[in-house]
């Protein structure tokens, strides 16, 4: 066992980890935070997207080790103080990008870091950054629609799906 200290959603934590454990597991196990979920464990799924230094990550895929003075954020510092969504979850609820919602916090995640990345994406920019997201019940286009909107742009993309 080794102990790790870093920085989750702003506040420090320290925790004693194994060589194999992975951040999906410190943060859902050790800390708490079930918002972010595990879809596959292969790394397939994207419903485990948080962000590591600033940077979209799949936490089933990253050793907790290597994050030594890391900050990592997750969808539970989205909402603001009160519980306000943050415009990309504001935008996923008024265009229903989600349905049984086990996606939507990887989805979350990733078109923040997208938009963070890139503020105005097309629908086609859109749809390639979420390839590793996986939705099995909106078949899509409504979080094309909402991420559209998010980014202030006519929520209605060109291709029909
Ligand atoms: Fe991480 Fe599916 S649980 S990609
Ligand atoms: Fe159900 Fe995406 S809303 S998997």
């Amino acid at each position: 066992m080794t102990r790790l200290s870093m920085k989750v959603n702003n506040k420090p934590v320290s925790v004693e980890i194994e060589g194999r454990t992975l951040l999906v597991q410190v943060l859902r196990e050790k800390l708490g935070l079930t918002g972010t979920h595990v879809g596959c464990d292969t790394s397939q799924c994207g419903a485990c997207v948080v962000h590591v230094d600033g940077l979209a990550m799949k936490s089933c895929s990253v050793l907790a080790g290597g994050l030594e003075g890391c900050e990592v954020t997750t969808i539970e510092a989205m909402a603001g103080p009160n519980g306000e969504l943050n415009a990309v979850q504001q935008a996923f609820q008024d265009f229903h990008g989600l349905q049984c919602g086990f996606c939507t916090p990887g989805m979350v995640m990733s078109a923040q870091s997208l938009l963070a990345e890139n503020p105005k994406p097309t629908e086609t920019e859109i749809r390639h950054y979420l390839e590793g997201n996986l939705c099995r019940c909106t078949g899509y286009h409504n979080i094309i629609r909402a991420i559209l909107a998010a980014s202030g742009q006519n929520p209605e993309p060109a291709t029909a799906v």
